[in-house]
């Protein structure tokens, strides 16, 4: 049998994500794509527990098991997503799943092995080609969406990226010949960002929570990846980023989850990210695409988003610019 065109495939899988999730669950398990099995918070440990032996195994076992369960979705969020009953029912929703009482920056602090970092960072010491696959995927596609001639941001542009962690999009734009303003929370990253960048590019690195970065002069870009859906209030961040960003600039949302979601906004569900929340304590938020149109709008932006390709829906870039006029500021 031919298999069907790719744009009535995906229409189709549009169709049923859509479905109410019990309808959708039937529908999927029918056709063979059965979704996550659901787990509750008092089952979680157990779960968690499963996934840290097979990271001492293998990223790619370990990974596909955190895959296969997400949280129950917790119940009681307010209706509106812009309120600060919602805000404060998230806030409680981090707390149980990652079992602490409340959120600071500090928990964004990250473990890690310098040395063994300067050699192997992240992705490559989960020595999983998948893994590693999937970011040079990610981050060439940020690249390109960058370099798309309609921003006119050529090197030496003047970028700041947010969230390096590892550094890997900052060598990237470094070496590219951009200038480079790296703001990162966790000192640990922001040594090993400046050990890993090339001798003679133009970096700069601020240790700062990206809320109260200021900036000494407007950029004419800003970069996210995987680190916008950390911020502790995304919405002040979006109004943040019009003092960040010069008038006709850009903001690039790599790799974030703007996505389906059970709900408008909130700690996301899936295994991995229940894993990270509860391990370390990161915020690992997720946005429904339509609530993600609607805080761009408020806040005096808007998005287009430019898909990596079929099947790679995780590193899609959203490419965010200043509404001409009227905006909600
Ligand atoms: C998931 S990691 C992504 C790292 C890197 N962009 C990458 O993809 O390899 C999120 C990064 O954002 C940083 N981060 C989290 N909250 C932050 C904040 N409020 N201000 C600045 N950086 C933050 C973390 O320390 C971490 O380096």
């Amino acid at each position: 049998m031919s298999p069907l065109p790719r744009s009535v495939a995906g229409a189709g899988r549009r169709a049923v994500d859509a479905l109410p999730d019990g309808v959708r669950r039937r529908v999927r398990s029918a056709l063979g794509r059965p979704l996550a099995r659901q787990v509750t918070l008092d089952g979680l440990d157990a779960e968690l527990a499963v996934a840290a032996d097979l990271f001492g195994r293998s990223e790619d076992e370990a990974r596909r098991f955190l895959d296969g369960f997400e949280l129950v979705v917790p119940p009681g969020a307010p209706a509106d997503p812009f309120s600060e009953a919602y805000r404060q029912w998230t806030w409680h929703v981090y707390e149980r799943i990652s079992g602490r009482t409340g959120y600071s920056v500090a928990n964004e602090h990250s473990p890690f092995d310098y040395e063994r970092a300067l050699v192997r960072p992240f992705p490559y010491q989960t020595r999983s080609a998948t893994v590693v696959g999937d970011d040079l995927v990610a981050r060439g596609h940020l690249l390109r969406c960058l370099g798309d001639p309609a921003l006119g941001l050529a090197p030496p542009a003047r970028v700041v990226e947010f969230g390096p962690g590892w550094g890997n999009v900052t060598v990237d734009l470094a070496a590219t010949g951009f200038a480079v303003t790296a703001v990162e929370v966790d000192a640990g990253f922001a040594d090993l960002v400046r050990a890993r960048c090339p001798v003679g590019a133009d970096l700069s690195i601020e240790v700062a929570d990206m809320l109260v970065f200021e900036p000494p002069e407007p950029f004419d870009a800003a970069v996210f990846f995987e680190s916008f859906h950390h911020c502790a209030d995304h919405v002040a961040m979006l109004r943040h980023l019009h003092r960040i960003v010069r008038p006709g600039g850009a903001v690039l949302l790599a790799s974030e989850p703007v996505q389906q979601m059970p709900y408008p906004w909130g700690p996301r569900l899936d295994g991995q990210s229940l894993w990270s929340t509860r391990t370390h304590g990161w915020l690992e938020l997720g946005f429904d695409t339509a609530y993600f149109d609607e805080a761009l709008a408020r806040t005096g932006w808007e998005g287009v988003r430019r898909p990596v390709g079929p099947g790679h829906g995780a590193a899609d870039v959203i490419v965010v610019r200043a509404r001409e006029a009227g905006a909600d500021l």
